[in-house]
């Protein structure tokens, strides 16, 4: 007669199921102003986001996207602007926050993958590609291979503007 076959239990289980953020942001362009994207700055910029922390609009959208993933508001709830201690702020703290804050929610939470999009008319993003996807991949505690960064011109539409959409996917794992 056959053995009776063992069920394996898994060691793990995917309790929550999965969820998906979004996040968008945009900052008027500036002279005078660092132009900071995803932890990185592009030193032949010649304008900056205007803002009252760094302004950097792809960590702002990632943040969004990793807040939303559980519901839990917006940047601007957990950072209201404009108070002192967020005055040029590097936009890591906040991203690292977010994380932070998603951790405390659900414990079992893991990041899958991100993908942003980058929309910026000059200068061409493309020879930084590597730079930023490093950059945020470390932020988010990604291989740069989970991390897909797009880069779009508005083909002239607005041409004062840096705009960052970002989506993030979570698991839940107990
Ligand atoms: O927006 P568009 O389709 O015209 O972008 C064409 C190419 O330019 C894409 O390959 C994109 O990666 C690149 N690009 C860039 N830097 C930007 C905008 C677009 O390298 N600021
Ligand atoms: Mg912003």
């Amino acid at each position: 007669m056959a053995a009776m076959a063992v069920r394996e239990v898994p060691a793990r289980s995917l309790v929550g199921g999965s969820r998906v953020g979004y996040g968008e942001d945009a900052h008027r362009l500036a002279a005078g102003r660092a132009l900071w994207l995803g932890g990185h700055s592009i030193p032949e910029a010649p304008r900056g986001a205007a803002a009252h922390s760094d302004g950097d609009a792809l960590l702002h959208a990632l943040s969004d996207a990793v807040l939303s993933a559980f519901a839990l508001g917006d940047i601007g709830v957990h950072f209201p602007p404009g108070q002192p201690e967020t005055a040029d702020m590097d936009s890591r703290l906040i991203l690292k926050r977010c994380l932070e804050l998603v951790a405390e929610r659900a414990p079992g939470a893991r990041l899958v993958n991100a993908a942003a999009v980058v929309t910026l008319d000059a200068p061409k993003l493309g020879p930084h590609r590597d730079a930023i996807v490093a950059s945020c991949a470390e932020f988010l505690g990604l291989a740069p291979g989970r991390f897909g960064l797009t880069f779009k011109t508005s083909e002239g539409l607005a041409p004062d503007h840096v705009q960052a959409r970002a989506t993030v996917l979570f698991e839940v794992w107990r």
